[in-house]
């Protein structure tokens, strides 16, 4: 299928980021909001600690700012943790959910992901839902299979008119500078958009799949052209302005 829908550059800061960051926010505000913009939608996603300020710079809507991470519930009890509709309420229009960094570090389940996602929509925040294999299940020729699984457990049931994204992000590809050939790339997007397809019907054909994975300016261009692949989730590029701004600049 052809790539008809508008693509997603999203940053992924993690646990990355100071006050002074928020100059690569404005840099990348400027840029958008100019008259080379790049022809794509653009979402950061920093530190929850800068979220609002960030929200502020981008709020001519030239940039959409985003969570790394959501609790289940919306409120109570649960010292440290911070509900979607506080982020929502901070500005946040997307959240990402199932980061394997979550999954391996936090020991975060499919079914976990599926309540936090669940949780976004509730308060109109789009989850940006992650998906991957490991290396040693690409090894034995599971990755298909563990997407599709982790799909299944993880992508909530939607009302009509809510939206996902998802995020593609092989484990191993993430921060090595390593990635899949464009052909396991096609391969693994189009049985995705399959999924996607058999579960939501025709939402299903424009709802954005994007890749992660050591995307950077030197390979975005190659990667963004493939079909199936509708925007980029980037880690270590998108933390200067420049690099994010090359890697929107390919899409
Ligand atoms: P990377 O991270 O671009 O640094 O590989 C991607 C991600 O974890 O979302």
């Amino acid at each position: 299928m052809p790539n008809t829908v508008k693509p997603l550059i999203a940053g992924n800061w993690k646990m990355n980021g100071l006050g002074d960051s928020l100059l690569e926010v404005q840099a990348v505000v400027e840029a958008m909001s100019g008259k080379n913009a790049p022809n794509c939608d653009v979402l950061l996603c920093p530190p929850v600690t800068l979220l609002a300020r960030a929200a502020v710079l981008g709020s001519d809507n030239s940039l959409a700012v985003g969570a790394q991470n959501c609790h289940v519930a919306q409120k109570g009890a649960y010292t440290g943790d911070i509900s979607a509709e506080m982020l929502a309420d901070a500005g946040a229009t997307f959240v990402i959910a199932g980061h394997s960094e979550r999954r391996r570090g936090h020991g975060e389940t499919d079914g976990l992901v599926r309540a936090k996602a669940r949780a976004a929509l509730d308060v109109g925040l789009i989850p940006i839902i992650c998906v991957g294999e490991t290396q040693a299940e690409r090894m034995d020729a599971l990755a298909i299979t563990v997407v599709e699984h982790q799909l299944d457990g993880s992508v909530p049931g939607l009302e009509a008119g809510e939206k996902i994204v998802i995020a593609y992000e092989p484990v191993w590809a993430i921060g090595t500078g390593e990635i899949p050939t464009n052909s396991d790339i096609v391969r693994m997007h189009s049985s995705i958009r399959d999924w996607l397809v058999t579960k939501l019907g025709s939402a299903g054909e424009t709802t954005r799949i994007l890749y992660g994975g050591s995307m950077k300016p030197g390979n975005a261009a190659e990667i963004l052209a493939l079909p199936n692949v509708n925007g980029g989730l980037v880690g270590g590029a998108s933390l200067k302005a420049d690099d994010f701004l090359a890697i929107a600049s390919a899409a």
